[in-house]
């Protein structure tokens, strides 16, 4: 394999590429490095940089020059791949990294100050690529990653194919933790069943060590892994057991909105009842409040509890009644407050739920982070009729982003809303 790197400083190279696995993979000729300066292709007085158009601070690499050398290095390596470092990139893991690695030429193209002419990148990239979300300064340490990830995959840079197989990131996981000589020190012994000699059950534990880790550290990775039934609801009982879950939902019937914006109140419907009983048993909510003022409202909701609760079918197949169970119906929202605060000697965090996009919502990434830091219960509203009165909204601590297409219609049914937000929140990915 052949990389070509363009650079401003040719010699930040030097020493990273004498050290270690890349410097033998050069010496035993399984990659070739040729470094190009972009000062070589500078008449005098010349510079790589110039300033931005539209007044903005910081130079950009120019398209005339910078193309110059790229255009020779097209010509000496025709089957090149043309590789531009930017933060903008595709992010580089380890798949990609297997896909460069069978490359035969790449050219890097490193950059400096606010980054490349549009135009360089528009005419020249097969790629664009980042090493993570971060700023460096330049091009160089990227350049010097992909370099050292890219190589590894070849055959033969590393020694034992095995140890690039197992690694971290291979299949998706993270890779078991290791240990070497002593056996023990400072009261810290190396888990027994790796010196049993016992390869299987060595075996065993790795692959549960790896996907332990995994779980804790990564869970996002586990998505994309390919990991066995029994082993997937292993870690399923993981979560749960580890799941101590303070959050309550309270399905709202008033104050309700109506389509003017008047305050009013709004129907029991039946199928909320189950339903979203359902969806609270399926994603961990341990109580399901049904507000509602009217009294006869809540007699029917309760005569339809009883009636699941009681029923003939509940006596042979209990699914319903576990979803059932969490129901408790409420007067008020302050009454599901009350009952909350009853359990947990503290105030529920309120977030409200809305169908329309508003100023300070909060989005899923964040309350599911607000969800684990904090110590407090959460309540999580939602509305019927037309929504959460504008009160109950400016009330809450967070109101949630709404959940929905593209298109600009946006009338799910709350049953619906309530399984779809419980999914991105507490929804399991593997
Ligand atoms: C200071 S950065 C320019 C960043 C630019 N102002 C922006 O916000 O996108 C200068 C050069 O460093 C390299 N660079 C910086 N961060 C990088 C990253 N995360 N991955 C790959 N290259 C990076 C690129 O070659 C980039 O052109």
């Amino acid at each position: 394999m052949i990389f070509n790197v363009l650079t401003v400083f040719r010699e930040l190279y030097m020493s990273p590429l004498k050290y270690g696995i890349v410097s033998k993979a050069i010496k035993t000729k399984k990659i070739k490095i040729n470094l190009y300066s972009y000062g070589d292709f500078l008449k005098e007085k010349e510079r790589i940089d110039d300033s931005q158009y539209g007044g903005d601070s910081g130079m950009v690499i120019t398209y005339d020059k910078a193309s110059r050398a790229i255009d020779k290095i097209k010509k000496n390596n025709p089957e090149t791949t043309i590789v531009f470092l930017s933060p903008k990139g595709k992010l580089l893991n380890n798949k990609l990294a297997i896909e460069l690695s069978k490359k035969r030429n790449i050219t890097l193209v490193s950059g400096r100050y606010e980054g490349f002419d549009q135009r360089l990148i528009d005419n020249y990239a097969d790629l664009e690529l980042s090493i993570g979300d971060y700023i460096l300064s330049g091009g160089d340490i990227s350049a010097l990653a992909v370099i050292d990830s890219v190589s590894r995959m070849i055959d033969g840079v590393v020694g034992k194919r095995e140890s690039v197989i197992k690694e971290t990131f291979q299949n998706s996981l993270l890779k078991n933790s290791v240990y070497t000589r002593p056996i023990s020190f400072k009261k810290n012994r190396v888990p027994k069943v790796l010196s049993s000699g016992n390869h299987k059950k060595i075996n065993e534990f790795n692959r549960s060590s790896s996907l332990n880790l995994t779980l804790n550290r990564r869970e996002d990775l586990l998505e994309k892994a390919n990991i066995n039934i029994q082993e997937r609801d292993e870690l399923k009982k993981i979560k749960v057991k580890n799941n101590n879950s303070n959050i309550y939902l309270a399905l709202v019937h008033y104050p309700i909105q109506n389509k003017k914006g008047e305050i009013i109140k709004t129907s029991l419907t039946n199928l909320d009842i189950q339903d979203i009983a359902r969806s609270c048993k399926t994603y961990g909510i341990k109580k399901y409040y049904i507000t509602h003022p009217v009294k006869e409202q809540r007699k029917l909701a309760e005569s339809v509890i009883n009636y699941w609760e009681d029923s003939e079918i509940n006596r042979t197949e209990n699914t319903k009644h576990d979803a059932i169970k969490l129901i408790e119906v409420t007067k008020s929202i302050k009454d599901a407050i009350r009952s909350i605060r009853l359990i947990h000697n503290k105030k529920p965090k309120i977030v409200a739920t809305d169908a329309r996009i508003m100023h300070n919502m909060v989005n899923y990434p964040e309350l599911k982070e607000i969800i684990e830091l904090e110590d407090s219960p959460f309540l999580i509203l939602f509305g019927t009729g037309w929504g959460l009165t504008k009160e109950v909204l400016q009330n809450a601590d967070y109101i949630l982003k709404p959940v929905g297409g593209y298109d600009n219609y946006n009338h799910l049914s709350v049953r619906s809303a309530v399984a779809i937000i419980l999914d991105r929140l507490f929804g399991c990915k593997f």
